[in-house]
């Protein structure tokens, strides 16, 4: 069995971050969220994983590498435009042969894997068998409805949703799909959509099975996802220190890299510091990533991720829920007139007390 996993995309909804990297590498607990996605494919016993890539191909080759640290072997494939999940699919045909498959989203986190799914679906081997979760607010995803423990229609955010089971982003198929995914036509947004190739499979009478499951999930196309996907990742962290803490109090689940510095600082976990990061005469609070080389200075950050090599030096205010991005510097300018001074690239957002 092979696994494809999705990179590419456009990660608009992730503005400014993905005008300049890969919404995939976004980190969550300090890893970009795609290592989730290999490690969970590799884990489900799959060794050959196909990647498909986008614009930030450069950087997301130069992040993942050959895949030998996961043990795997990592092919990439070139998308020219985000023309679907299914053009992903149809653009994979060399690399995937006949072989059965999984496909992952690479912006997808599933908190306990998905080795049992693709263990039901190598025992089963259905044509198709998609995972779905119970969603308190359907109409934003796609939904599908069930009869007889089979899948009978998905509907895109449906207005009158036919039941509350969303879509994850996991999907196994056989070589049917191939099929499919020539036979489908473009929506309406100008997408080939793996959810017509899985209509599709329906319609010609090909069984689709679903997985229910319990586990925690998150698509992170979003700010407000990523964030929550940080504070379920940090609550798993293990505490260690590795770096150097002086007159400082470290409270609950606390990592501490390596060449870290906390001076007269307090951190209350889940929170992660990175390597060479300087934490001095500040307040970390729970569920706070702090990247490799970050320095934070008589400030306070909660509920937040700060990317690498960014600093936060003598704020007045609290930063909280937030996301800032790699080399990002915030500061209190002393000079007079008192003013903001902003250099914010397109699409950025600042909320000021
Ligand atoms: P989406 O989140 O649906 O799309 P997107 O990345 O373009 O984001 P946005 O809606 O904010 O503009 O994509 C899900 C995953 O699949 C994500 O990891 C990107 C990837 N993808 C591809 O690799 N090729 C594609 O053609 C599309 C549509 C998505």
């Amino acid at each position: 069995m092979k696994g494809l996993i999705l990179s590419g995309g456009l990660g608009t909804r992730l503005r400014p971050l993905t005008y300049t990297s890969a919404k995939q590498l976004v980190p969550v607990a300090n890893r970009p969220i795609l290592f989730y996605g290999i490690e969970a494919v590799v884990a489900s016993g799959i060794s050959e994983v196909g990647i498909i890539v986008g614009e930030t191909k450069r950087e997301i080759m130069e992040a993942v590498g050959d895949g030998h640290r996961w043990g795997a072997r990592v092919t990439y494939i070139e998308q020219d435009a985000p023309l679907g999940l299914a053009h992903a699919v149809l653009i994979a045909r060399d690399f995937l042969e006949d072989d059965p498959f999984v496909m992952y989203l690479g912006d997808n986190l599933v908190k306990d894997g998905i080795a049992p799914f693709v263990e039901a679906f190598r025992r089963e081997h259905p044509p198709c068998q998609i995972l779905l979760a119970r969603v308190p607010n359907p109409r934003q995803f796609g939904v599908a409805e069930l009869r007889d423990g089979r899948v009978v229609r998905l509907v895109e955010k449906p207005q009158h949703p036919p039941s509350d089971l969303a879509l994850v982003g996991v999907y196994m198929f056989d070589a049917s799909v191939h099929e499919a995914v020539r036979a489908i036509r473009p929506s309406a947004r100008g997408e080939l959509e793996i959810t017509d190739a899985i209509q599709w499979l329906i319609d010609t009478g090909k069984v689709v099975r679903p997985t229910i499951i319990e586990g925690w999930w998150k698509d992170t196309g979003k700010l407000e996802d990523i964030l929550e996907a940080n504070r379920i990742i940090l609550d798993t962290l293990q505490a260690r220190t590795e770096g150097e803490v002086v007159a400082s109090e470290l409270h609950g689940k606390v990592v501490i890299e390596e060449a870290a510095k906390i001076i007269r600082s307090v951190i209350r976990g889940p929170a992660i510091i990175g390597r060479g990061a300087l934490i001095e005469d500040s307040y970390i609070g729970p569920f706070t990533s702090i990247g490799d080389g970050v320095v934070i200075r008589e400030s306070e950050v909660e509920h937040s991720i700060i990317l690498e090599g960014a600093s936060v030096t003598e704020i007045g205010g609290r930063i909280e829920n937030s996301l800032i991005g790699k080399n990002v510097r915030v500061y209190r300018s002393g000079g007079k007139p008192r003013a903001y001074n902003l250099m914010l690239g397109d699409r950025s957002e600042i909320g000021l007390v």
